[in-house]
């Protein structure tokens, strides 16, 4: 079965929700971030501050093409993804998409905190979530878009499962 990818920006939900997603489908769950992370040793702020950004979408490209050839999998993806065509032909190939969305406001209140995201830890993050939000807003399409800005992972999960359930009967 082909997989299941979830697309978005940051603080969307991608990786709460795809979890939840994999343990209903009862399906391996893959976090293209944490692949990055656990394969080069390091943070995702790390290798962006020491070695840029064009080398962590070189390594992201590489784990994308990677997991795409995987089945039956659920993948959370980071909010980036989208900027490489060659990312998203290869996880469309063998895969679903599902895009989250939220409201600007909203990405704001839930990454504000977490500190672990390099493109917003900036001195006005609010704008900087603005911008690059305009800056991609062609890109952030799929098979099923869900806005998550007011439900929760639980219900969010459910709609995708449905999704994809439907989908495949
Ligand atoms: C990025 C999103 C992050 C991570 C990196 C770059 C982006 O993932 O891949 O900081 O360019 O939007 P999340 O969307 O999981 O935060």
């Amino acid at each position: 079965m082909s997989n299941v990818v979830l697309i978005g920006f940051m603080g969307t939900g991608k990786s709460t929700i795809g979890r939840l997603v994999a343990e209903k489908l009862n399906r391996t769950f893959l976090d293209s971030d944490k692949m990055i992370e656990k394969e080069t040793g390091t943070t995702i702020n790390n290798i962006f501050s020491s070695y840029g950004e064009s080398y962590f979408r070189e390594i992201e490209s590489k784990v994308i093409h990677r997991i795409s050839q995987q089945d039956n999998c659920v993948i959370a993806t980071g909010g980036g993804v989208v900027l490489s065509p060659d990312n998203m032909k290869h996880l469309r190939e063998n895969g679903i998409i599902i895009c989250l969305k939220a409201k600007p406001e909203i990405i704001y209140e839930r990454t504000k905190n977490a500190g672990s995201r390099p493109l917003l830890n900036v001195e006005n993050p609010a704008s900087a979530i603005e911008k690059k939000l305009n800056e991609r807003k062609d890109l952030y399409i799929g098979d099923l878009v869900l806005d998550t800005s007011c439900i929760d992972a639980g219900e969010a999960a459910d709609r995708i499962v449905s999704f994809v359930c439907e989908g495949n009967n």
